[in-house]
Formats: C-alpha cells, sequence, structure tokens
C-alpha cells in the first residue's frame, strides 16, 4: 500500500494511474477503522481497480471541541487493517495540508441540513461538505463508498455531487452490526464496558418500532416508549424520528420507502442509528 501525505505526489500518482486507464474507489474516513469501514474498502475494490482510503480528523465538522479532542485516533492500527485489506493507497494528510488558511466558503445545505444531525450538530454538515468537495477534487475518484449509518451524511453528499457536477459515482453501504445488533462505529471504542452493553438501547428502539408499526400502533406512541426505555436504561434519547428515505422530510405515517432515525448519548459518547422500516 503506497502512502501519501502530500496532495501533489497523490495527484501525479493518479494521473501516472489514469495514463492507464486505471478506474479509482475511494473510501473517505476519519480512521479507527472497523468492520463497517473495511466493507466499503471490500465494495472498492469489487468495482475498481484502485481504491484510495483518506483518514483525516475533519476539524470543521466537529461542533463539540471535546468529541475532537476525544476522537480516537489508532493510525498504526489502521494502517495495518488497511494493508490487511488490500486497500492499495491511504491518504492521510496532516490538517495543515488540508486547512492552509482558514476557508472562508461555507455550504448551507439547505433543509435536508438543518434537521436531525444539521439541528442537533449546528455547522456539522458545512464540515462535512467542505472535506468532502476538498477530497473529492484531491482524489478524483470514479466511485465513492459512504456507510449507511450516517444516512442523511450520505444524502447531503449525494446532493452536493449532483449540484456542483461532481463527476464521481456515489455508494451507500448498508450498516455493519456487532452480534447483539451495535451499530459500528469509530466512537464505540469510547464506550466502557457498562456503557457498551447499554448502547444496544438505541437498536432496541429501532426493532421495537420496527415491529409495532406494522401492527399499527401510532409512532408518537413508540417514540414516548422508546423515550421511557432509554431513560430506564440510562441512555439520552436525541432525536428518534421516522422519515421519507428519499427527502428525509418528517413522516408521523410510515410508508414503504420510510427510514427511522435515531441518536443520542451513552455517557458522553453520541452514537446515531437506522433502519429501513421494512429492512
Ligand atoms: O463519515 C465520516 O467518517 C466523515 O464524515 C467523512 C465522510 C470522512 C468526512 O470527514
Amino acid at each position: 500500500m503506497q502512502i501519501f501525505t502530500q496532495i501533489d505526489p497523490l495527484r501525479a500518482y493518479w494521473s501516472q494511474q489514469k495514463t492507464t486507464g486505471k478506474s479509482f474507489g475511494f473510501v473517505p474516513t476519519m480512521g479507527a477503522l472497523h468492520e463497517g469501514h473495511l466493507s466499503l474498502i471490500r465494495s472498492s475494490e469489487a468495482e475498481c481497480d484502485i481504491t484510495i482510503c483518506s483518514i483525516f480528523v475533519n476539524p470543521t465538522q466537529f461542533n463539540n471541541p471535546t468529541d475532537l479532542a476525544k476522537y480516537p485516533r489508532p493510525i498504526e492500527n489502521d494502517i495495518a487493517l488497511l494493508r490487511s485489506n488490500g486497500c492499495d493507497v491511504l491518504f492521510c494528510p496532516p490538517e495543515e495540508e488540508i486547512y492552509q488558511d482558514n476557508p472562508q466558503i461555507h455550504f448551507d445545505v439547505g433543509t435536508l441540513g438543518n434537521s436531525l444531525e444539521g439541528f442537533y450538530r449546528p455547522g456539522h454538515f458545512n464540515g462535512v461538505a467542505l472535506i468532502v468537495a476538498k477530497l473529492f477534487n484531491i482524489v478524483r475518484p470514479d466511485r465513492a463508498y459512504f456507510g449507511q449509518k450516517d444516512y442523511q451524511q450520505f444524502l447531503i453528499v449525494n446532493r452536493l455531487v449532483r449540484d456542483l457536477n461532481f463527476n464521481v459515482l456515489l455508494r451507500c453501504i448498508p450498516i455493519q452490526r456487532e452480534p447483539d445488533g451495535l451499530a459500528m462505529s469509530s466512537r464505540n471504542s469510547r464506550l466502557s464496558d457498562d456503557q457498551r452493553k447499554k448502547a444496544i438501547a438505541f437498536f432496541h428502539c429501532l426493532k421495537m418500532a420496527q415491529s409495532k408499526l406494522k401492527t399499527g400502533t401510532a409512532f408518537h406512541q413508540i417514540r414516548e416508549e422508546a423515550r421511557q426505555y432509554c431513560r430506564s436504561h440510562s441512555v439520552k434519547l436525541e432525536y428518534f424520528e421516522m422519515a421519507d428515505a428519499t427527502s428525509l422530510a418528517i413522516q408521523e405515517n410510515p410508508s414503504p420507502n420510510t427510514i427511522l432515525l435515531i441518536a443520542g448519548y451513552v455517557g458522553e459518547v453520541r452514537l446515531i442509528d437506522n433502519v429501513m422500516i421494512n429492512e
């Protein structure tokens, strides 16, 4: 695996590979890699000649400085995982390579960016759009792979690609789960043993909602039950919503295209999860 920390050598490598018509698959990450990321790498490997993974803990998408400071950064372990999973190229720039100046361009991603994650993490999607646009311009991939766990992020990147005409095909890869159902996340490594057991509460609420909606229970009742369940399991529910999976418009009545989205805290670790209603 080739490792680049600077933009210019990566661009030179890209141009050289393109002379032989190679296709590039891109997996942008913030590191602390787990099976979820590796499933994106494998999807890219299956479809593209060269798989590039980036590791960059992007400061502009953190609205909470403690969260940024505590974000796990096990770079040696990540490199070993990428090597053993057949990744071809790693791009892991230092912060000053990406943000030479304080960025002046801001993305307003519209209603899609103001609800759910955007509401609870003001500025988050501006930072995501900014770094994804920068990385797409640097890496110039043919295809890019994102996880369904960050579903709202995927829809926003999709909008970014359409609105700015990035020549990249996006893929949304299903959530990878632990045997008990907990969605894999880099943040899970910050959970204590006790918190790890409690963290399953969010997936429990999603599954409970899936089955109760099938029997006709109103979503506001389900949300109230979820609130009580989370309280009794000492986790803090931030939001639990039912939305149209294409527009992310909040719904009170389910449709075949409904997605259930949940977010909350276990201790000071913030987790998100989602399921399609018919999954
Ligand atoms: O999903 C992530 O890990 C990040 O939001 C991303 C897409 C790598 C941008 O920093």
